[in-house]
């Protein structure tokens, strides 16, 4: 089943050099904050860019839910917030459909309010863990009612006298680190966030931008985040970057599709973001970051990917994954085109992800011919090399989206086309895919019927 409808099977066939330009829709990670932030500013925030996709729409209804006016005029999103500690009770249950990052980050900026809320999403958010949050949450004072194993749907009852907390992330998670510094901004005094791998760091960089008091230090305990409580946030005009994790996909169709030469204009190369593109140029990639500047305090570049037929495996630096958890999908399928092993360790956290991902990409590679090993948290692809990828097989994507367009990339390279059960869950971060990747010259059709 599609994350809200009905399953939509999609094929990917072989197709000629992919050319032109592929202007990528907005950053999911930074649109949910805007919403959320915004909600939380006293007075109107405008967004440009904003990702509409159907995990960013559920986010910016659970912000009316809680008494924030969100409302689109022409191309701006206009959000009229209620300040750090006004946040209504929801009269409804909250409904995040797909979306790990808008849960999570919605637990955390409600739970150091006096009110109650009870969160659920799809079959695949419902099967993902939320203790991670909710065991940090209850040190502030919250309280939450779950199915076993802290599923959703849940129930969060905020706390009425929070305490500012010191937390030592146990996984290496953005969403983590953010639900307890939204959730630190209702409590007095400092809240720390410690973590001991540095991950995507755009909560810190917005809370900054909408005035609180936000230090980031490396200290040998490990990169520590400290919030100075109860800001009065101030409304921001912001204007949404284009989405690394989204660029991803036609950066690396054009790498396994004969005679490409893509571009993709105006990518955010934030340093805690941008380990898929380093990790392809250390593959051999043609792929170049022209046009460098500097936009909104964030690097962003014009990526520059052709054609490269002589792709070699590699050993992926473990500490590298934080910065590029969403693209190993799509990674695993460039290394089925790639000559010898890809090996790519430090990975358990793709195992919580919309689906287990090694899971998910594993099973279809190799029934695509694709020899792949795979422990708790790491995973090996045995590349094939370009022109030698069989591919000709149906895959599960199990409302997964990324895995969707992963398979989907594969079949534009691979000697039999690629089917997915579901293209549905993809528009959840990237609605227009299917329309970029024809503009460019790919062959990916819905299944007549
Ligand atoms: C995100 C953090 C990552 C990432 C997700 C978006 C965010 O998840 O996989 O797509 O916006 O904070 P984790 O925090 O679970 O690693």
């Amino acid at each position: 089943m599609s994350a809200h409808g009905t399953p939509v099977p999609m094929t990917a066939s072989r197709s000629g050099p992919l050319t032109g330009e592929a202007h990528v829709p907005g950053d999911k990670s930074i649109s949910h904050r805007s919403l959320i932030l915004g909600a939380m500013a006293v007075g109107e925030t405008t967004v440009t860019g904003l990702l509409e996709g159907q995990d960013v729409l559920d986010t910016a209804k659970a912000m009316q839910a809680f008494g924030a006016q969100v409302e689109k005029a022409g191309d701006t999103w206009h959000i009229h917030g209620v300040g750090v500690g006004g946040l209504a009770e929801p009269s409804q249950v909250i409904d995040c459909g797909n979306s790990g990052t808008g849960v999570r980050l919605i637990m955390g900026a409600m739970a150091t309010s006096p009110i109650a809320a009870t969160f659920t999403g799809d079959a695949s958010l419902n099967k993902r863990p939320m203790a991670r949050v909710t065991d940090p949450l209850a040190l502030f004072g919250a309280r939450s009612y779950g199915r076993s194993g802290g599923r959703l749907p849940l129930t969060i009852i905020g706390a009425a006298d929070p305490l500012p907390v010191r937390y030592a992330t146990p996984v290496p998670s953005a969403q983590v680190k953010s639900a307890v510094l939204l959730a630190g901004l209702n409590a007095p005094g400092e809240t720390v966030v410690i973590e001991r791998e540095a991950t995507r760091d755009h909560s810190e960089r917005m809370l900054a931008g909408f005035g609180a008091t936000v230090t980031t230090e490396d200290t040998d305990e490990g990169h520590v985040i400290t919030l100075q409580g109860r800001p009065e946030l101030k409304p921001q005009s912001i204007v949404v970057p284009r989405d690394p994790s989204s660029a991803a996909f036609p950066v690396c169709a054009a790498l396994i599709v004969e005679g490409s030469d893509v571009l993709v204009p105006n990518i955010g190369l934030n340093p805690t973001r941008a380990g898929l593109f380093f990790t392809l140029q250390d593959m051999g990639a043609d792929l170049t970051f022209e046009n460098m500047r500097e936009e909104g305090g964030e690097p962003v570049a014009d990526l520059r990917a052709r054609f490269s037929p002589n792709l070699k495996g590699i050993e992926v630096p473990a500490e590298r994954a934080a910065s590029m958890i969403d693209e190993y999908p799509v990674l695993s399928v460039v290394a089925a085109f790639a000559e010898g092993k890809t090996h790519m360790p430090g990975v358990k956290e793709l195992r919580v992800k919309e689906s287990d991902r090694i899971d998910a990409m594993a099973t279809g590679l190799r029934a695509a011919g694709i020899a792949v090993d795979e422990g708790e948290d790491w995973w090996t692809v045995h590349g094939e090399g370009f022109g030698r990828v069989k591919g000709g097989v149906t895959v599960k994507t199990h409302l997964d989206h990324r895995i969707a367009m992963s398979f989907l990339v594969m079949g534009l390279a691979s000697n039999q086309p690629m089917r997915v059960d579901d293209g549905g869950p993809i528009a959840t971060s990237f609605p227009v895919f299917e329309a970029l990747m024809a503009e460019l010259g790919a062959r990916i059709e819905r299944d007549a019927g």
